[in-house]
């Protein structure tokens, strides 16, 4: 295939990662999302992107009022007794040149879609919309080539091929890429997560009227953390998202403790007897929550050793495909945020000179070392002794400068993140 100046690119799903790629190619080629899934549908929870993903968000026309973004004012970790271990005022704007914002994955998944696929007046960037296709599932990849090939029998070339997640941790593209049949699917990491959300509104309603301070819309947003601090690893995470609307509660135990394995389905139930009942030395206060909880949701939480590759031939893993890892530092997202705009070295192709494969070489060299870094951070947080540990690794997180400036540091020979 010869190299044209404005590349067939084909991403596979189109959630998170697949959509915000979408966008940052868009402008200078022709990109085609297949999203397995007949519709738009996104799991019903909450997300937060630390400043390092919303600096990258607001430079790609991100609109925070569409998704009823909150930003992060204040961290509250308290222990089981509930006595407060540490309390944080945020000055994300200040100290890493963005917002830390709860949103809710749907809302946040829409307005992805809507910065790929919206017309380019509306966005006023150059190049054309990129196209979604649902019901397109992919279920074979020559990832040296370029080809796929749908369920239907249908098959497609592209120039590259962006490969994501599927089925949460699962993935058919990552084993092609990094030729380990072992690696389709990632481990267990010896936790499960239960996770609901609850309206205001409810809450309210049972509250007699009074809204807690967590969902007072005067205060700033919260983030609202009750450690264990012993050999269970167990916590809970509480933070409003959709302009204080919804409250979001994830709750983190021992696999051993369930009375059945968890299913690694990111829809699988969860029991709110057994949940209550792991939690009993909590506060009451944080457990009356959990009695009002209708549909909760039980998914085994796993990672992955970094992968000694995303690439191979015309293909990149980005997303969770690349780097899935536990939600203990909530940085899932933000990493495939950090993906997608690592893709704009694809914006200034140097026509016809160009070699994609070159190109992969550049983002591989910064986003893999990058992720992994944070993939063991985050394997490493999961025993939480203290409060401070909690917020560690927050400035590795936070201060990110993007894929040219890691190019430049790398070639340097001075480290990729500073801080
Ligand atoms: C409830 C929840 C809360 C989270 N909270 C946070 C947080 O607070 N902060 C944070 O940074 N991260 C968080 N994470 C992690 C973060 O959401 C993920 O890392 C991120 O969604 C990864 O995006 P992705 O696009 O790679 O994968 P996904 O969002 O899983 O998207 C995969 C898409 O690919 C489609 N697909 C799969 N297989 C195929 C196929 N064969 N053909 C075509 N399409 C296919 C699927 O239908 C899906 O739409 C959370 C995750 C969950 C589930
Ligand atoms: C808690 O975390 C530590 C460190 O990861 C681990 O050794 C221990 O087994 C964990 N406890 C449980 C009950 O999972
Ligand atoms: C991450 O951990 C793995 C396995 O423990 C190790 O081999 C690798 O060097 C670590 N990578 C980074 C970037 O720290
Ligand atoms: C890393 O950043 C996330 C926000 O993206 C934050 O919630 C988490 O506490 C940070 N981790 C550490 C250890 O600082």
């Amino acid at each position: 295939m010869n190299s044209p100046s404005r590349l067939q690119v084909a991403i596979v799903g189109g959630g998170l990662a697949g959509t915000l790629a979408a966008r940052v190619l868009r402008e200078h080629h022709d990109v085609t999302i297949y999203e397995r899934g007949k519709t738009a549908i996104e799991v019903g929870a909450a997300i937060n992107i630390g400043p390092n993903g919303v600096k990258i968000l607001e430079q790609l026309g991100f609109d925070r009022t569409r998704v009823g973004s909150l930003p992060v004012g204040r961290t509250l970790t308290w222990n089981k007794q509930g006595e407060l271990k540490l309390e944080s005022d945020m000055k994300c704007v200040e100290e890493y040149g963005a917002d830390w914002l709860f949103n809710h994955r749907a809302d946040l998944r829409d307005e992805f879609l809507r910065l790929a696929t919206a017309s380019s007046d509306d966005l006023k960037i150059g190049g054309a919309p990129a196209t979604i296709r649902y019901g397109a599932e992919v279920v074979n990849v020559d990832v040296d080539q370029g080809v796929l090939t749908l369920a239907s029998g249908e098959v497609i070339t592209a120039h590259l091929v962006i490969g994501k997640s599927a089925d949460g941790i699962k993935s058919r593209i990552r084993p092609l890429v990094v030729g380990d049949a072992a690696l389709s699917t990632a481990r267990p990491s010896g936790m499960s997560a239960f996770r609901f959300t609850l309206l205001a509104e409810e809450i309210k309603n049972k509250n007699g009227g009074a809204v807690p301070d967590l969902l007072d819309p005067t205060k700033s947003a919260c983030l609202n953390m009750v450690l264990a601090f012993d050999q269970t690893n167990r916590s809970v995470v509480m933070y409003p998202c959709r302009n204080f609307e919804i409250l979001n509660f994830v709750c983190i135990v021992p696999d051993m403790s369930l009375k059945e394995a968890t299913s690694e389905s990111w829809s699988a139930a969860g029991d709110r007897e057994e949940l209550i009942s792991l939690f009993t030395d909590f506060p009451p206060a944080i457990v009356q929550y959990f009695k009002y909880a209708t549909d909760i949701k039980l998914w085994q939480l796993r990672d992955q050793d970094p992968l000694p590759t995303y690439i191979k031939g015309r293909t990149v893993l980005i997303g969770d495909a690349a780097h899935p890892m536990t939600p203990h530092q909530g940085q899932g997202g933000t990493q495939a945020v950090e993906d997608a705009e690592g893709l704009r070295l694809f914006s200034e192709i140097n026509f016809p000179s160009y070699d994609v494969a070159q190109i992969l070489r550049d983002f591989d060299r910064v986003r893999r070392p990058r992720a992994a870094q944070i993939q063991n951070n985050t394997r490493k947080s999961i025993e939480r002794r203290s409060a401070e540990d909690i917020y560690s690794f927050a400035k590795y997180n936070w201060t990110y400068p993007g894929i040219k400036e890691c190019l430049r540091r790398i070639d340097a020979g001075v480290e990729m993140i500073q801080f």
